[in-house]
């Protein structure tokens, strides 16, 4: 499809000698289509061209008055380019329907191959909705990249390593149960785990017999690997039921064990690069140079660290995939941690440390309360989405009750809703999950994207033959004149770009709030006019326009990981 921005940012550019980017990067689309169907405020260009904005407006107004559009405006600074309407609309609708599914996608990325480290939740503890944020937003990343045409490879980092597998031994052997834990999973483990803290505190010498258990796990001790991997093999089950109600796979759980006989390597590594220096028995790098606490690679007793199993991981990652970018999606708690291993990596004279990318989000909290997995007041997420699902089953109990498949269209739009909540603002920010926000069927929610893509999915059944593919693809788009209908076209439009930014960002926010502005534009469109009707051209027309909708409100949902029912 023709880019009109990049097409007239080319143009503009041309003229004035200077690069498209910068043109395209000030351009706009105004809301208000008086101003116009694309617009280029000339103020920033002002100074540049030492030139009054009005001036450069006028200059660029006659420069662009060709056949292509309807007309070009100067007015207050702004240069307006108005479309010729019907061949817009033509244009857009039929690339719409004939790319179906693939509408909107790209070949960017071809040939490129991301990393994508998401999820990662850690063995031995609940799921926290600290990794279901990182789920759906890694999840999302990995989709719209795969639409882009790169090769992804979704890694769930598991947190099966560490010194807290060394107290959940030692309280195992003290207070566990065999029984207690094949009968009660995460639930024991995490008892165990919270009794070490508490016992820990009044038996200090604890927290050395939990650390002298993890040197022999990192040892390959028989009877600590067979603990370890009892209580592995025990979260992983537990988690799975979680990626099955998301529809969520990897395509690698190599998590932070498996880099446990890759470590000698890469401290090798770090020590030949002169990288390493001992402090009070222990390993680290220094960074104060950067202004950070030195990150720290051995502990005195020769164990490993969270940094030393990223660095290892991103030295495996490379040689194996040979990526073109990792993005590692956590919480923005761990900025620091990420910041300082790039340094690490960046000091071990690798190029591709800048290939590394943390996508960090803010915390979330459930109907305002916060979390935390050492004090053991967790909601299990299990919990919340088979609630979820539950409340969404009422609601559709109430308002179809004769809908066929209640229990699967139940499942995709609870689902729908808790992943458009962790999505419809900007990762960094915190959120809240809030049951009557997120299941409202009218605010800027899930259930309301996936309830107008029904609607539509609604009208195109009622239409019958009517809406047949060759039927829809002779429509006339000069019938397709109000401004509802331009609405729709607009945002339809629309869609490419903003794909192309929420993986330039990382950000598939931008897509949740695209669909929830092409959902409002249909819907508006919806109310305005009446599709099925007795013209038979103008109905075409219409049914066209549904369809387009309809095709893109899908793959704007699918994008982020949620389903569409046709029916709900
Ligand atoms: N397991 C970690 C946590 O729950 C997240 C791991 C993220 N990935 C990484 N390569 N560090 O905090």
């Amino acid at each position: 499809m023709i880019q009109y921005k990049a097409y007239y940012a080319a143009k503009i550019a041309n003229r004035l000698g200077m690069p498209a980017e910068d043109i395209a990067a000030l351009m706009e689309y105004p809301q208000d289509a008086k101003l116009g169907d694309l617009a280029l405020p000339c103020f920033r260009l002002s100074k540049q061209l030492k030139k009054a904005p009005g001036l450069i407006a006028d200059e660029l107004k006659e420069a662009l008055a060709d056949d292509e559009l309807a007309r070009a405006e100067s007015q207050s600074g702004y240069l307006n380019l108005y479309f010729h309407r019907a061949r817009f609309a033509e244009e857009v609708v039929q690339e719409v329907l004939k790319a179906g599914e693939q509408y909107g996608s790209q070949r960017i990325g071809e040939g490129k191959t991301v990393v994508i480290d998401y999820s990662s939740p850690n063995i031995a503890k609940p799921f926290h909705v600290a990794h279901l944020r990182s789920t759906v937003i890694g999840h999302a990343l990995n989709r719209i990249h795969s639409f882009l045409g790169y090769r992804c490879v979704g890694v769930n980092h598991l947190g099966d390593w560490g010194t807290q597998f060394g107290k959940l031994i030692v309280a195992y052997k003290r207070w566990g149960e065999a029984a207690a834990i094949t009968e009660r999973g995460i639930d024991e483990l995490l008892r165990l785990y919270v009794a070490f803290h508490e016992a820990a505190e009044k038996e200090p010498a604890l927290e050395q017999e939990a650390r002298a258990w993890f040197a022999k796990l990192e040892q390959g001790d028989p009877e600590a690997l067979k603990l370890w991997r009892w209580f592995v093999d025990i979260s992983l089950a537990e988690f799975q039921k979680i990626y099955e109600l998301l529809k969520v796979s990897f395509d690698s759980y190599a998590g932070e064990s498996f880099y446990n006989d890759k470590l000698p390597e890469a401290i090798e590594e770090l020590r030949s690069k002169g990288l390493l220096e001992q402090d009070e028995g222990a390993w680290l790098v220094r960074l104060d140079a950067y202004d950070m606490p030195p990150a720290l690679m051995l502990k005195q007793d020769g164990s490993s660290l969270y940094h030393t199993r990223d660095v290892a991981a991103a030295l495996y990652r490379k040689r194996h995939y040979q990526f073109d970018k990792v993005i590692y999606v956590t919480d923005y708690a761990q900025n620091l941690h990420f910041k300082q291993w790039f340094k690490v990596v960046e000091l071990m004279g690798y190029e591709w440390a800048d290939e590394l990318s943390h996508v960090a989000f803010g915390r979330v909290s459930i109907e305002g309360k916060g979390l935390s997995t050492r004090k053991g007041n967790v909601i299990k997420l299990e919990e919340l989405l088979t609630q979820t699902i539950g409340k969404i089953r009422e609601i559709i109990e109430e308002r179809n009750p004769h809908l066929p498949n209640k229990e699967e269209v139940a499942r995709q739009v609870g689902v729908g809703a808790v992943i458009f909540n962790d999505l419809s603002n900007n990762r960094i920010k915190d959120i809240d999950f809030n049951w009557e926000n997120a299941l409202s069927f009218e605010g800027e929610t899930g259930p309301y994207v996936q309830y107008t893509h029904a609607r539509a999915c609604s009208v195109l059944g009622k239409a019958g033959e009517a809406a047949h593919p060759e039927e829809l693809a002779a429509f006339d788009a000069s019938l397709l004149s109000t401004e509802e209908e331009m609405r729709v076209v607009k945002a339809l439009y629309l869609f490419e770009e903003r794909v192309e930014q929420a993986m330039r960002k990382l950000e598939p926010s931008m897509i949740a709030r695209y669909a929830v502005d092409l959902a409002q534009a249909f819907n508006h469109f919806y109310h305005a006019s009446k599709v099925l009707s007795e013209d038979k051209a103008l109905q075409r027309a219409r049914l066209a326009l549904v369809q387009a909708a309809a095709i893109t409100l899908e793959n704007g949902l699918r994008l982020i990981g949620i389903e569409a029912p046709r029916q709900m």
